[in-house]
């Protein structure tokens, strides 16, 4: 039977390396309902995952009903596993807070199903000690983070905080789905 997973998008700058996820993991036949928040969508279209997964995507032009049920519902109870790639800092403190002012975030509290989370941001984000609180929270609550990695960040600097490898996210994924 295939296996149907959440992947959440946020208003990273690293939001167009999700499409390579997103068409990665549809080619190993994984069944993706892609969620988009507002601030993704700055970054990247729901246009592009519609294409690539062959499948409806969620925003909030329609994260009404889905299949009778709410769609955070439905999305979350139907999921084997949710991935959030990428993360934003704010995304992640909502979570570890239990802020659900849109779909992703309120399936995210809604879903029986494991999560993971790869973040991407600035390395001063990273670190900072509220975004580090947010992480061993969730962490401590069964949360996998993957990454973030070191290297050259959109806005210029080194550091820790680039989104983990695209393939090395759906070789974990794929093997959790095993
Ligand atoms: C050009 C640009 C790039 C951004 N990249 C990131 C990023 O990589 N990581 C991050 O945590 N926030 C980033 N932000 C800030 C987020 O977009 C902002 O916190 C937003 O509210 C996140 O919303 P969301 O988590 O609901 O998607 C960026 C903002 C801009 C304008």
């Amino acid at each position: 039977m295939s296996k149907r997973i959440v992947l959440g998008v946020t208003g990273s700058i690293a939001a167009y390396r999700a499409a390579d996820l997103a068409s990665q993991l549809t080619k190993e036949g994984v069944e993706i309902d892609v969620v988009l928040t507002d601030e993704a969508l700055r970054f990247i279209t729901a246009l592009t995952f519609h294409a690539l997964t062959r499948r409806d995507v969620y925003t909030r032009e329609n994260d009404g009903m889905r299949d009778g049920q709410p769609a955070h519902i439905s999305l979350a109870d139907r999921a084997d596993l949710v991935v959030i790639a990428p993360a934003t800092a704010h995304l992640i403190a909502q979570y570890a807070h239990g802020l659900a002012p849109d779909l992703l975030t309120s399936l995210l509290l809604a879903t029986p199903a494991p999560v993971i989370i790869a973040p991407a941001m600035n390395g001063k984000m990273w670190h900072h000690a509220a975004t580090q609180d947010n992480v061993n929270l969730l962490s401590k609550r069964g949360v996998e983070f993957i990454g973030p990695e070191a290297g050259l960040l959109a806005c210029g600097y080194e550091g820790l905080g680039r989104l983990w490898p695209v393939a090395e996210i759906a070789r974990e994924i794929l093997a959790r789905l095993k």
